[in-house]
């Protein structure tokens, strides 16, 4: 635990010294849980987004972009159940005063016994080396079995109280799973009370003829009140996808773990409007897909599981979790939910107007089910930084910072530099500069020493350095140094484009 602080303090201290991420205006001592993304961090971002976009949008070609408005029609809302139940339940701690979500409390007390059955498992399949069976054994060993009955109990008693609104039995919940503050040991709390996460202000000029608007907490119901419009101006058969990057805003209570939960953030969402009854089916598509884009960035495919909810929202038939492995362990990255009818007919019964659709292939109108993609850029983001980041000892016992960011999502792709700053070398450096520079985000550095330089591009993740030297001017040869390996190669300056289009060129999905 000390060592996964440690780490994701690391990575939020590298990332402001470099200009990834800063908090939000930090002059005045920040704001919490809202973050500024500096030079780098806008690049990367952006990188991010574009690949997601083309992947989801450009590569299919039945998918189409959007970009709603942020502010959308208050009954918007109150359609999607937002204003009634988007809420967080809170305890306090009386004795820390510190604030937590019974939720995360109970989700972690689950993740406790969790490992202590894993432990069980573990000791097993030492005992018995070769013919261990892990599923005989979580089947029948008493110990593992009687925390597997705790686990569902205490599952199954939180969803109940959260149906039923019993705010006075997840708090005895907790008492009687002995939870106690993580901070401060005590076990003290306050009665649970729910918190709705939705932002207001006030539209309009006078506060009697103003209107009370929220800022939007998910971009998907910019699409679903959109999807007539979109199915029409597109001429989109069923079935299609609306997707949409933009910003969510969401009153997080408990707000830690840098940008991995902000108030301000941003999601990258697709609605895919299919046959009622084949939902499950494309659910599973959709389940493969955004896997498979997950893995082609180049991540260690171990650091992505599934995580398949059992207590389904009620208007889901089937919902999982892209789970990420973060410094702080394994946690939602984004989510794929089969979500039915349930938000058109929503929309369709507050706004009366009809959303349907007519299927000319059996000629029926009906109200499509919505399979759902949705991914937080902003813990994107992060998945990539923790990822990235990397301390090493060389050879000669010297340490180098690197971040090993995936060529085709790096800020700059390629750092151009004059071994020196006389003889000729800046001049030409600039004229390899002018013919990459619009087809590469390239920087350019001809100060201090170049063992120096090559250190501050492996600390922003560059993965390539240009060196032109005195035999660039009679040959026009230049080295190309790796960042990942630090192997120089003489190339031709007239080969460099190609090279660099095999090297940093993003995934094409299919
Ligand atoms: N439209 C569905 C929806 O909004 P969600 O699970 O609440 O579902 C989707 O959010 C994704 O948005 C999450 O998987 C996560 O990546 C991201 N997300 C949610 N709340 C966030 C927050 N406070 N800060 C950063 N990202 C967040």
């Amino acid at each position: 635990m000390a060592d996964q602080d440690e780490q994701l303090k690391k990575i939020i201290a590298h990332a402001k010294e470099y200009g990834f991420v800063y908090p939000s205006s930090e002059i005045y001592d920040g704001l919490s849980a809202t973050y500024d993304y500096g030079p780098l961090g806008s690049e990367l971002k952006n990188n991010i987004k574009s690949f997601w976009w083309k992947s989801m949008v450009q590569y299919h070609e039945n998918v189409v972009g959007i970009d709603a408005a942020i502010f959308m029609h208050p009954k918007t809302w109150k359609a999607s159940g937002h204003i009634d139940a988007f809420n967080d339940p809170l305890i306090d701690n009386k004795d820390s005063k510190k604030r937590y979500r019974a939720d995360v409390l109970v989700e972690e007390w689950v993740q406790k016994i969790e490992k202590k059955i894993q432990k069980e498992v573990d000791k097993a399949a030492k005992r018995f080396g070769d013919a261990f069976d892990e599923t005989q054994f979580r089947n029948t060993n008493d110990r593992v079995l009687a925390n597997l009955e705790k686990i569902d109990g205490a599952n199954e008693r939180f969803k109940t109280a959260m149906e039923q609104n019993d705010l006075a039995d997840i708090k005895q919940l907790i008492i009687d799973l002995d939870i106690a503050d993580p901070l401060s040991g005590s076990k003290n709390w306050t009665d649970v009370r729910q918190f709705n996460l939705m932002f207001s202000t006030e539209m309009g000029s006078t506060a009697e003829g103003a209107d009370t608007v929220y800022l939007r907490p998910e971009t998907a119901q910019g699409i679903f009140v959109n999807f007539l419009n979109v199915q029409k101006t597109a001429r989109m058969k069923i079935p299609f996808g609306i997707a949409q990057i933009g910003k969510a805003f969401r009153n997080e209570i408990i707000a830690r773990q840098f940008i991995f939960r902000m108030r301000e953030f941003e999601q990258m969402e697709m609605q895919f409007f299919v046959r009622p009854g084949e939902e499950l089916e494309w659910y599973e598509k959709w389940k493969k897909e955004r896997l498979k884009w997950h893995h082609a960035i180049g991540i260690a495919k171990e650091r992505y599981r599934f995580h398949d909810h059992t207590n389904l929202a009620h208007y889901a038939n089937a919902a999982t979790d892209i789970e990420y492995e973060f410094p702080f362990g394994f946690k939602e990255l984004e989510g794929i939910h089969s979500r039915t009818d349930f938000d058109l007919k929503k929309h369709q019964e507050f706004s009366g107007k009809k959303l349907q659709y007519f299927d000319p292939e059996i000629g029926e109108n009906y109200v499509p089910y919505v399979v759902e993609t949705s991914i937080g850029l902003d813990r994107m983001f992060l998945a990539v930084l923790s990822h990235s980041y990397g301390q090493e000892t060389l050879e000669d016992g010297s340490q180098r910072m690197v971040m090993r960011i995936p060529h085709f999502l790096a800020p700059y792709k390629v750092a151009v530099l004059p071994l020196l700053k006389k003889d000729g070398l800046p001049e030409k450096a600039r004229e390899v500069l002018g013919e990459l520079k619009f087809d590469y985000n390239c920087q350019y550095d001809e100060k201090d020493a170049i063992g120096k330089r090559y250190r501050r591009q492996d600390a922003i993740g560059t993965p390539f350095c240009i060196t032109v030297d005195h035999q660039s001017l009679e040959d026009n040869t230049v080295t190309l140094r790796d960042r990942d390996s630090m192997q120089q190669e003489r190339v031709s300056i007239a080969v460099l484009q190609q090279l660099l289009r095999e090297k940093v060129t993003a995934p094409k999905l299919n």
